[in-house]
């Protein structure tokens, strides 16, 4: 079955917490949050974060659906730097890694991005987590605090959100009398 990328709906919370739940029980080390403590969440609290990344301009999450959820990812802006969005929750099922829809999850929410005017994304990544480092240098991400030797420092990726391409406005040549 061939995926689809896509922003999370309004009412679309249970969708959104179980590629989450999934994530966390599946990823534990990649994430800050507990797949336990997310467990135990209220069905409300699934419903205030889901229902205000589905809409406006200032975060968005966005599911893979195959014949189930298999992948997500959420870009939530900056409260101090309104340019810049932080990237949390990236996430795919291992069985659907090593292909394109990491890319292609990344595209989508660059895309998104650039419409809604953000200028730099970030992504803070466990140091341990290879893959991930590999997987988002790759894309296009370079370490933002390389110079920073604390050892219990995560390595932060940042990259440029490229501005919308416009369409060239063609001028009508003028009619010839
Ligand atoms: C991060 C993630 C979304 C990337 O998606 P993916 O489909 O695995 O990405 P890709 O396979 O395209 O790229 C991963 C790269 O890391 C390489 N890699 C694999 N294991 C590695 C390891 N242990 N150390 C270093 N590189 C590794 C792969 O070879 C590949 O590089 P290549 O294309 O040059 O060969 C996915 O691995 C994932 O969901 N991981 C678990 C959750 C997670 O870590 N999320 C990120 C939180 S910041």
């Amino acid at each position: 079955m061939k995926a689809t990328i896509r922003r999370l709906n309004v009412g679309e919370a249970d969708l959104y917490r179980r590629v989450r739940l999934e994530s966390l029980r599946e990823s534990p080390e990649a994430f800050a949050s507990l797949y336990a403590d997310a467990f135990l969440r209220t069905e409300e609290s699934w419903s205030l974060q889901a229902d205000a990344s589905a809409e406006g301009g200032d975060r968005a999450t966005f599911v893979i659906l195959a014949d189930e959820p298999i992948g997500v990812a959420a870009l939530y802006r900056d409260d101090t730097r309104p340019e810049d969005g932080e990237l949390m929750q990236v996430w795919i099922a291992p069985g659907h890694r090593g292909g394109d829809l990491a890319i292609g999850l990344m595209d989508t929410v660059f895309h998104w991005a650039s419409l809604n005017g953000f200028q730099t994304i970030r992504a803070e990544v466990t140091h341990s987590n290879g893959r991930a480092l590999r997987f988002y240098e790759k894309y296009g991400f370079e370490r933002g605090n390389e110079g920073n030797t604390a050892i219990d420092r995560n390595p932060i990726l940042i990259k440029r959100v490229e501005r919308p391409r416009i369409a060239p406005k063609i001028t009508p040549a003028p009619a010839s009398s």
